[in-house]
């Protein structure tokens, strides 16, 4: 085997030199021919795994079928279809490398636990929305029904809601712009009588805005308001009791 054609056939290859040399030995005993013509052949671009010419093998088809069992038996040629197994796997337990399809396992929707959620979600906006403002607050201007009215404004408070005078006049601010300046915005102070009418004005406040005379000649029927007769005492505890409602203080 001279060298020349060998590192000819290595290089039409890409394939190292001495393997190159054995294989071409090896084809060579196989096809009854010299090492150099197969160097020579795959030098000139054979590939290195085409079939010997001088073995050509019958070709499997389809068409072998089509012939008499016996003959076939007689010319077929053994093929051996030799596939690998796919994965293989060392513990048949535990299959390693396998490819598992992912399966998709869920719960079931419980309606107890909705229902359950509808409720809780349900109390927390009725907390946050409803109970929560009207809580007792430190805020300065807002006052609750803990502000100690005397002995006398409480009383003076029955006098008012009994006269009617709340059909005339709230003791309700409201959170809007109509009410700005007639005091501070309170849900809290329940001695204030809240009224369904405001043909006069909101008395919220007006303890801050009359004096006890003031309020006397208006409730007597001063400045054409509707009159009052009230004996002394009523009429004291209900100046007390106007006097005294400041919503915004002081
Ligand atoms: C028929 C409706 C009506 C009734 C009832 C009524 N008021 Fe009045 N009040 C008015 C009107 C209207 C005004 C505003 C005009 C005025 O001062 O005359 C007013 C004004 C006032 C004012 C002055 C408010 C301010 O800021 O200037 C006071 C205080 C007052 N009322 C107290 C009372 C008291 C206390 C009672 C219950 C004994 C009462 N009013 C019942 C309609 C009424």
């Amino acid at each position: 085997m001279s060298e020349a054609p060998l590192a000819a056939a290595a290089a039409a290859l890409g394939m190292p030199e001495d393997l190159v040399r054995r294989s071409a030995e090896a084809r060579a005993a196989e096809a009854g021919s010299s090492v150099d013509e197969i160097l020579a052949a795959w030098a000139g671009g054979e590939a290195i795994t085409a079939a010997p010419p001088a073995a050509p093998e019958p070709p499997p088809s389809v068409e072998a079928s089509s012939e008499p069992p016996a003959q076939q038996a007689d010319v077929a040629p053994e093929i051996v279809v030799d596939i690998p197994p796919a994965q293989p796997a060392p513990n048949a337990a535990e299959p390693v490398g396998v490819y598992q399809p992912p399966v998709l396992v869920g719960a079931r929707d419980k309606p107890g636990t909705i229902v359950l959620g509808v409720i809780v979600l349900f109390l927390a906006v009725f907390m946050m929305g409803l109970v929560g403002p009207s809580l007792a607050t430190d805020e300065p201007g807002a006052r609750t029904s803990e502000i100690p009215y005397s002995q006398a404004a409480v009383d003076g408070q029955q006098i008012y809601a009994s006269l009617g005078c709340a059909s005339c006049h709230t003791q309700m601010v409201r959170p809007v712009v109509a009410d700005v300046g007639l005091g501070a915005v309170t849900l809290n102070d329940t001695n204030q009588v809240m009224g369904d009418r405001r043909f006069g004005p909101d008395l919220s406040d007006i303890g801050t805005r009359m004096t006890v005379s003031q309020l006397e000649a208006i409730i007597a029927g001063g400045g054409g308001h509707a009159p009052h007769r009230l004996a002394d005492a009523d009429m004291d505890a209900l100046v007390a009791y106007l006097s005294e409602s400041r919503n915004s203080g002081g």
